[in-house]
């Protein structure tokens, strides 16, 4: 029985799949579209649902158990602080600001209101990313020694001409793109230490970047090395092979691979890699795979906000988490500035 009526707020690319999601989820439904837009409008009549310009029209006419946040980048922290401050559990799309000091007071709000907060990095809900992070808890690994990590694709030109993501400080693939792999990566070694970086935004010519590339140093050992660009041609990007978006095609690619003193890893294909002996370079290694069934991850996480707003879980992703993101995204872009590694 749908026991939870969740808004939406922001049916653009990302609120849609919501809404879509939400007619998946046990437990929940959507109760209301909130965006100022005809196609806001255009989603509500759908769904049958009420339709509202904005929060505090959706709070005047009674609100809702529950809200997820897909509006831009830079409306996530008054968006979200409005909500929490009326009482109502958030699933908070990433990146949870687009500074760490926004993310900090919105964090304070949380606290103060306690009220639930998600931030929406949805990988951490596929079984495939809950068996990678168990196999590393058990060992299978032994310790994490490397990462390599690409998130490559060609954005139309059309995604650019929606003004915030070309807008400094909003736009730009490190918030919008690599956050996810810099979540997924702290999410399987830990605490970023050191950074250095470097960030072009030659290719596209925009006021943001389009390219970044950076060394990570984990807290408690391991490197990592991640490239991505939202302007080059490629399907070696995480997105275009796990078949987690309906939006996106499938390829049969690995983005993500991970070392281990005792096995490797690689990402979405979820392949397990080990020697048939002690490691050494001189055996061929063989292939296994990653043990879990799959499930779609928006199903996953929005049952998983749920249960949080029915104050029968933790948030698997923290607002703490989406600050660490955003930290190492800062990092990144101060690395590139002034040439020198930033410690965190
Ligand atoms: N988790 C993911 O994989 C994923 C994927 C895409 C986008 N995102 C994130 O989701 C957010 C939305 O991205 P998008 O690409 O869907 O953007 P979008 O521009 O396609 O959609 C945003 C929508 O929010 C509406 N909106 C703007 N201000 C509003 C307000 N004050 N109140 C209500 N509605 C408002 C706009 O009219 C628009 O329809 C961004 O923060 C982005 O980083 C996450």
């Amino acid at each position: 029985m749908a026991d939870l009526r969740v808004a939406v707020i922001g049916a653009g690319i990302i609120g849609g799949t919501h809404i879509a999601t939400l007619g998946r989820s046990r437990g929940m439904a959507l109760c209301c579209v909130v965006d100022p837009t005809e196609a806001g409008a255009a989603h509500a009549a759908e769904r049958g649902v009420p339709h509202h310009a904005d929060v505090e029209a959706m709070l005047a006419a009674g609100g809702a158990d529950a809200a997820v946040v897909a509006t831009p980048n830079h409306t996530h922290v008054p968006i979200a602080t409005v909500l929490l401050k009326a009482g109502i559990p958030v699933l908070l799309e990433k990146p949870v600001a687009n500074t760490v000091a926004e993310g900090e007071a919105l964090r304070a709000v949380a606290e103060q209101t306690g009220v639930p907060l998600l931030v929406g990095h949805h990988r951490r809900h596929n079984p495939m990313v809950k068996a990678a992070r168990a196999a590393i808890s058990e060992g299978r690994f032994g310790t994490l020694v490397t990462a390599n990590v690409q998130a490559v694709m060609a954005k139309p030109q059309a995604y650019f001409d929606v003004k915030w993501r070309t807008q400094p400080g909003a736009g730009g693939v490190m918030a919008i793109n690599l956050i996810h792999e810099i979540d997924l990566l702290r999410h399987l070694f830990g605490e970023v230490s050191r950074v250095q970086g470097t960030i072009s935004s030659a290719a596209r010519g925009l006021e943001v970047e389009d390219s970044a590339a950076a060394i990570l140093e984990f807290a408690d050992g391991g490197i990592a090395s991640v490239v991505t660009t939202d302007a080059g041609c490629g399907p070696w990007t995480y997105d275009l092979g796990s078949g987690e978006s309906p939006r996106l095609p499938v390829h049969d690619i690995y983005a993500h691979s991970y070392a281990g003193t005792k096995a490797g890893m690689s990402l979405p294909d979820a392949a397990f890699w080990t020697h048939p002996g002690a490691p050494d370079w001189f055996q061929k290694m063989e292939r296994g795979r990653l043990d879990f069934a799959p499930s779609d991850p928006f199903v996953g996480q929005m049952e998983h906000f749920g249960a949080l707003a029915r104050g029968e879980a933790e948030p698997l992703v923290s607002c703490a988490d989406g600050i660490a993101n955003m930290a190492v995204i800062e990092a990144i872009r101060s690395s590139a500035e002034t040439g020198r590694p930033v410690s965190l």
